[in-house]
C-alpha cells in the first residue's frame, strides 16, 4: 500500500473560491439546446417548452452560472435572428457545425430558463463575423432600463426589466483556425479593447472575459495572451482558459497525468497575465476564466459522419466512462488549487453535447462525470487550504504526476472541512495520514466514495447509477491524526465538521 500524508494548517489559505467556479456552458450545438433544455410538446415540458426533468438535474449539479449561446456558434451568430415572435424568426445555415438553427429559442428563453434552472449567464458576444456596433447593442438590449431603440425592443418582445447580464466573452476561441472570422492576436486585442471600451460605456458594471487561447498546445500560446492582453489590459477582467482531454492512446495513467499539464496551463496563464500588468505599471490583476473544459474525444469519430444541413443532430454525444469521472474530478481539483485567480470555469457543456446530462424522449439521466462535479459543486464552497501534500509520484510525458490529488476546503462559517482526493494508482490503495490537531472536536461527517472495478464502466439511461457514489466509513481519529485508507482508481469526498 502507498502513503501519502496531508498537512492541514488553517492559517495558510490560497484564496476563497468564487461560487462561479462551477459554472457550466450551453451552446446552440447537436441536442444541447433543442431536445436538451427545450422540447415543447415532450411530456417533460413545462408551458413554455422547458425540459422539468433536465432543470431538476440542473439543480443537482447547483450551477451557479451558464455560458451562452457559444462556443464556435457566437462566432457567426445574429442574436437578433432569435428575438421577437417566433414564427418571424429566420432559420439560418450555422457555419460553425454545417446545421441549420431554427432560432426558436433564443436570447429571452434562454434568461427565463436561467431563471428556472436557479442559475445566471455568461453571455458571448460576435467578435467574429461581427464588432463592436452589435457588442454594443446586445448590451443595450439586455441591460439597460429602457428609453432607447433597443432596449424598447426587448420590451415589446415581451420583457419589462432588463436581464442585467454582468459576465461577458468578447468572443471565442479567436485564436482558432477553425473560428470564424478568426484572428491575428493584435487584430483581436484591439478589436476587444474597443468592443470592451463601449460595451462599459452601454453598462459600466459589466465585467468581461478576453479570449486566451484554445489549448495549451495552440502554436501561438503564450503570444497569444501577451499581445491580447497588452492591446486590452483596461477593458479587460478575466482572460479565458479551454482545455479538453481524451484517453486516444488507451493509457489510463497518462490520462490521469493530465491534471499535471492542466496545473501547468494555469500557473503559465497567471505568469503573463502578471508579466503584462508589470509591464504595464498596474494594479490591477487579471483573473482566470476557465470557461470550456472537460473531456472530450469519445464522439470525434462518429462526428465525422454527419451529414451537413441538419437540425438537431446527436453531435458531440460523448458517452463517458469511471475513467473520465476521475479525470473530471481531479481537474476540478487543479482548478480549486488556483481558487486566489481562476474565479470562472465551465463545465463544457451541461446537456448531451459533451455533457453530464443526457436526455431522450422517455426521460433524463446522469453520466459519471456528474457525480464528481455535483459533489464538489455543493461541498466545496468556502476557502481552499494552502496544504502541503507528500505522496508518490510517477512518471508521465508530463513530468512527474503525483498519485495522489487533493485539495482542502475550509467553511468556517458551516464549521466544516473538507478533503477532495484523487487516487490516481490504478492497482494500489494508498494510506493517508492527516493531521486535524487545529481543528478540535471535529469529526467524520461522511465519507463518499467513487469507485468502479472497471474503468470502462458507463452509466446509461436504464442504469444511471451504474457508476455512482457510496458512502463507506474506513477513517481513524486519534489524538487529532486523521488516517484512511482511498481504494486504488478513486474519487474522495471527506467531510469532516463539528
Ligand atoms: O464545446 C465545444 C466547442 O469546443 C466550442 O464550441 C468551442 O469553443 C470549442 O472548441
Amino acid at each position: 500500500m502507498k502513503k501519502s500524508t496531508i498537512s492541514i494548517d488553517k492559517h495558510f489559505i490560497v484564496g476563497d473560491i468564487d461560487k462561479r467556479i462551477y459554472g457550466s456552458f450551453i451552446e446552440h450545438l447537436g441536442r444541447a439546446v433543442y431536445e436538451g433544455i427545450y422540447q415543447p410538446g415532450s411530456p417533460f415540458a413545462d408551458e413554455q417548452g422547458m425540459r422539468k426533468d433536465v432543470i431538476k438535474l440542473i439543480r443537482k449539479l447547483n450551477v451557479p452560472i451558464v455560458r451562452y449561446p457559444g462556443g464556435n456558434f457566437t462566432s457567426g451568430y445574429h442574436w437578433e435572428d432569435g428575438v421577437g415572435p417566433k414564427n418571424e424568426r429566420p432559420e439560418k445555415l450555422d457555419l460553425a457545425w454545417s446545421v441549420i438553427e431554427t432560432n426558436q429559442f433564443g436570447l429571452n428563453e434562454f434568461m427565463d430558463w436561467s431563471k428556472k434552472a436557479n442559475t445566471s449567464t455568461m453571455m458571448a458576444v460576435n467578435l467574429g463575423t461581427r464588432g463592436v456596433e452589435d457588442a454594443k447593442n446586445i448590451v443595450e438590449y439586455c441591460n439597460v432600463k429602457g428609453g432607447s431603440y433597443y432596449s424598447e425592443l426587448r420590451k415589446k418582445h415581451g420583457y419589462e426589466q432588463p436581464h442585467d447580464i454582468k459576465l461577458w466573452c468578447l468572443g471565442n476561441e479567436m485564436d482558432g483556425p477553425w473560428q470564424m472570422g478568426h484572428k491575428k492576436a493584435s487584430e483581436y486585442g484591439r478589436l476587444a479593447a474597443e468592443s470592451g471600451r463601449i460595451m462599459k460605456m452601454v453598462d459600466p458594471s459589466i465585467e468581461l472575459v478576453a479570449c486566451g487561447s484554445s489549448f495549451l498546445d495552440m502554436d501561438t500560446f503564450g503570444t497569444w495572451e501577451d499581445t491580447v492582453l497588452s492591446e486590452c489590459y483596461d477593458e479587460a477582467d478575466y482572460l479565458s482558459l479551454h482545455q479538453y482531454y481524451g484517453n486516444r492512446d488507451n493509457n489510463t495513467a497518462e490520462f490521469l497525468a493530465n491534471t499535471v499539464a492542466m496545473d501547468r496551463f494555469i500557473s503559465s496563464v497567471i505568469s503573463i497575465c502578471d508579466a503584462v500588468k508589470a509591464k504595464k505599471r498596474k494594479s490591477k490583476s487579471i483573473q482566470l476564466s476557465f470557461d470550456e473544459w472537460n473531456v472530450w474525444y469519445h464522439s470525434n469519430e462518429q462526428d465525422q459522419k454527419l451529414e451537413r444541413w441538419c437540425k438537431v443532430p446527436h453531435q458531440l454525444e460523448d458517452i463517458y466512462n469511471f475513467e473520465d469521472a476521475l479525470l473530471v474530478g481531479g481537474m476540478m481539483i487543479t482548478m480549486l488549487r488556483h481558487a486566489d485567480r481562476v474565479k470562472v470555469a465551465c463545465l463544457a457543456q451541461l446537456v448531451n453535447v459533451i455533457a453530464p446530462i443526457m436526455t431522450s424522449d422517455t426521460g433524463a439521466w446522469m453520466q459519471t462525470i456528474f457525480y464528481p462535479f455535483a459533489l464538489i459543486s455543493n461541498y466545496g464552497r468556502g476557502t481552499v487550504l494552502n496544504t502541503i501534500v507528500e505522496t508518490p509520484v510517477y512518471e508521465s510525458k508530463h513530468g512527474g504526476a503525483p498519485y495522489l490529488d487533493s485539495v482542502c476546503v475550509m467553511n468556517e462559517e458551516n464549521e466544516t472541512l473538507t478533503i477532495f482526493a484523487v487516487n490516481k494508482d490504478l492497482v494500489d490503495s494508498m494510506e493517508i495520514t492527516c493531521d486535524l490537531r487545529q481543528f478540535k472536536d471535529y469529526r467524520m461527517k461522511e465519507h463518499i466514495v467513487l469507485t468502479h472495478s472497471d474503468l470502462k464502466a458507463v452509466n446509461t439511461e436504464e442504469h444511471p447509477e451504474n457508476v455512482a457514489p457510496i458512502i463507506i466509513e474506513n477513517e481513524r481519529i486519534e489524538g487529532g491524526i486523521m488516517q484512511m485508507v482511498l481504494c486504488e482508481k478513486s474519487f474522495h469526498v471527506i467531510r469532516l465538521g463539528k
